[in-house]
């Protein structure tokens, strides 16, 4: 059994899921397990993943999703981040993308927040965000600093800058029928949607330091929706809901309550 649980989805990002689990196994805190789930990428890819399959603390499972009509049936990270959380044995959960890094002390410095914070459910620290074209050169930076306790989380704070408790699960799921919803009309904000739920229990406490760094390429989904007129798979998505609406609902269930 592993303290932490990193649980990283990919799917063909060659130039960058290497320094992303690089990243992981790298890191301060020695007592994790990390899941690497992809989605049946390219050759190239599984290539780069292949040399870190010989670590003991990786765990490796792959999909076998053919056609673009599988991968818009449902938010695929969403499909395989749930995948994971049935299988996974550790006290706290962190979250990871083969287009993000984490910075050496990440899992150490929530670990510590979280048992030295008895209360605290969720931790989310700042985050740098990097827009990067295809040669890896960096366009453009971004700080995205934590914003105090965050009761409205959809799409102030990412998936990959939060650490939870694993003993938060079973309730969400009891409450929602599922872990991550796997609806595809929140393929562009699966993870708002995750804090959708989350924050229906509990806040997100903040832990000031930049401890991840994100990368937007020209690959991600939200480039691919922004830029590319028409490519296959945007045009079956279904239409998307958007964080708007995420952070309405919440403040309206929260007047109520
Ligand atoms: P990504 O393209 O990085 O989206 P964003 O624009 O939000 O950064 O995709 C997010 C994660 O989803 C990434 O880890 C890869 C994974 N993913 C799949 O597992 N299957 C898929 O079919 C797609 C498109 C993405
Ligand atoms: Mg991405």
């Amino acid at each position: 059994m592993a303290e932490v649980s990193v649980i990283m989805t990919s799917y063909n990002k060659p130039q960058y899921v290497a320094n992303s689990i690089k990243a992981i196994l790298n890191q301060t805190f020695a007592d994790f397990e990390l899941f690497i789930m992809d989605d049946n990428s390219n050759e190239e890819t599984i290539r780069a993943i292949e040399p870190f399959l010989k670590d003991p603390r990786v765990k490796f499972f792959q999909s076998n999703i053919k056609t673009t009509k599988q991968r818009v049936e449902k938010v695929r990270y969403a499909a395989l981040i749930n995948e994971a959380l049935e299988m996974c044995s550790g006290n706290y959960i962190s979250y990871a993308t083969d287009d993000n890094c984490y910075r050496p002390n990440r899992l150490k410095t929530m670990v510590n927040y979280l048992e030295k914070h008895q209360n605290v459910n969720i931790v989310y620290s700042a985050s740098l965000t990097n827009h990067i074209n295809l040669s890896n050169e960096v366009l453009k930076t971004q700080v995205r600093p934590t914003k105090g306790i965050v009761s409205i989380a959809p799409c102030q704070i990412d998936h990959c800058s939060i650490m939870h408790r694993q003993s938060i699960l079973p309730i969400i799921k009891e409450k929602f029928g599922s872990f991550w919803d796997e609806n595809p009309e929140f393929y562009r904000i699966g993870d708002a949607r995750f804090f959708w739920r989350l924050n229906q229990y509990w806040d997100f406490y903040p832990i000031r330091e930049i401890l991840d760094d994100n990368y937007i390429t020209e690959l991600s989904i939200h480039h691919k929706l922004a830029n590319e007129k028409q490519n296959e798979f945007v045009q079956m998505l279904p239409t998307q809901r958007t964080c708007k609406e995420l952070r309405e609902e919440l403040r309206a269930m929260k007047k109520r309550n």
